[in-house]
C-alpha cells in the first residue's frame, strides 16, 4: 500500500524516526505487536522495519532507522532518500514476533535500534493491563532514540535505561536484572546478533526454557562457507550447480531463475522454498528448531545442503 510520510525526525545519533499515515480518507490495517513492515526502496530492493507505535493507534505507523555501519542499500537509502511529504510504497504488518498470550511476566530487553518492536510491545502492554518490564540497552544517550516517550507516563515506572558510557554499575546485568524463571514469564530480546546471543546465553543459564525465550533479529551474519552442492528444480527438472562460495539464490539468478528475496540474511523468510529431496545445511534465523529438524523447507539465500543434491520445490 502506498503511505505518506507526515514527518521524519532524527531523534538520536544515526537514527531517523518515520511517521507514516494513510491516503486522505483510509485509515492504516491493524498490526499485532511485534510486527514489522516490508519497505519498497525502489530498483527492487526491500526492507524490514518494525512498527514502534501503539498498536491500538491506527491513524500513523512509526518506524525508526538506524543507519546501519556498510549498510547494503537499505537504511542508506532511507536515510539519504525518505522525507517528510514523500510516498513510500510498503506492505501489510506482518508478525514473526508475537507476544504469549498467556504471558503472566513479560520481559522485553532491547539492544540499539532493537528496542523498536518491543516498544510497540510495551504500548499493548499498558493498554491491556499486562505486567512488563522493558530493559533499552545502548552505547549512549545520544544514540538512543525514543527517550522522550520511554522516560514519561505511561512507559517510564516500567523501563530500565542502560548506557554503556555510563556508570559501570547501571549497565544491563541479566544475573541482576532477569526474575527468577516462572511458569508465566516470557522474555522477548532484539538487537545485535551478539548481544542477543549474550542476552540468550545467559537467560538459558539462569534456567529460562526455549519456550520462554522470544527473540528477533534484526541483522545477522551470513555464513556460506562450505563445498558446493547441486539444486535440482523438480518443475523444470533442470539441475545447476551451486558453487563454494555462491548463495543457492546467486547460483540460481546466474542461469535466470528468480527467487524473490528481501533481506538476504535468513532472518525475513521471505525466500522460503520447499525440500523435496535431500537434506539442507540451514543457516538462517527464520526457522525454529523444530522446523529446521523436518528438513522440508529451506531459506536459500543463506542456507546450503549437506546432501550432495538438494530438490527443491521451483
Ligand atoms: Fe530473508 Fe531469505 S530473503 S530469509
Amino acid at each position: 500500500m502506498e503511505v505518506l510520510v507526515a514527518r521524519r525526525s532524527e531523534p538520536a545519533d544515526g537514527i531517523i524516526v518515520l511517521e507514516l499515515v494513510a491516503e486522505a480518507g483510509t485509515t492504516l490495517p491493524d498490526f499485532e505487536p511485534g510486527a514489522h513492515v516490508d519497505v519498497h526502496l525502489g530498483d527492487g530492493l526491500i526492507r524490514q522495519y518494525s512498527l514502534c507505535s501503539n498498536p491500538s493507534d491506527r491513524s500513523r505507523y512509526q518506524l525508526g532507522i538506524l543507519l546501519a555501519d556498510g549498510s547494503r542499500g537499505g537504511s542508506a537509502a532511507v536515510h539519504r532518500s525518505v522525507h517528510t511529504g514523500d510516498r513510500l510504497r510498503i506492505g501489510l504488518p506482518r508478525n514473526q514476533f508475537p507476544l504469549a498470550p498467556e504471558a503472566r511476566q513479560t520481559l522485553l530487553i532491547g539492544g540499539g535500534i532493537g528496542i523498536t518492536p518491543l516498544l510497540a510491545m510495551a504500548h499493548h502492554c499498558v493498554g491491556n493491563g499486562k505486567a512488563f518490564t522493558l530493559h533499552y540497552c545502548a552505547r549512549s544517550r545520544s544514540k538512543a532514540a525514543f527517550l522522550e516517550e520511554l522516560e514519561k507516563e505511561p512507559l517510564r515506572d516500567a523501563t530500565h535505561l542502560h548506557f554503556d558510557d555510563d556508570d559501570p554499575a547501571q549497565r544491563f546485568d541479566p544475573a541482576r536484572d532477569l526474575p527468577k524463571p516462572a511458569p508465566g514469564t516470557h522474555l522477548y530480546i532484539c538487537g545485535p546478533a551478539g548481544f542477543m546471543e549474550w542476552v540468550i546465553g545467559e537467560a538459558r543459564r539462569l534456567g529460562y526454557t526455549e519456550t520462554q525465550i522470544h527473540r528477533e533479529y534484526f541483522e545477522a551474519e551470513v555464513d556460506i562457507a562450505g563445498d558446493g552442492f547441486e539444486v535440482t528444480l523438480a518443475q523444470s527438472g533442470r539441475t545447476v550447480t551451486v558453487p563454494a562460495g555462491v548463495t543457492i539464490v546467486q547460483a540460481l539468478a546466474d542461469v535466470g531463475v528468480k527467487i524473490e528475496v528481501s533481506c538476504e540474511q535468513g532472518i525475513c523468510g521471505t525466500c522460503l522454498c520447499t525440500v523435496i529431496e535431500g537434506i539442507p545445511d540451514h543457516r538462517d534465523h527464520y526457522l525454529t528448531d523444530e522446523e529446521k529438524a523436518a528438513n522440508d523447507q529451506i531459506l536459500p539465500c543463506c542456507s546450503r545442503a549437506k546432501t550432495p543434491t538438494l530438490v527443491l520445490d521451483l
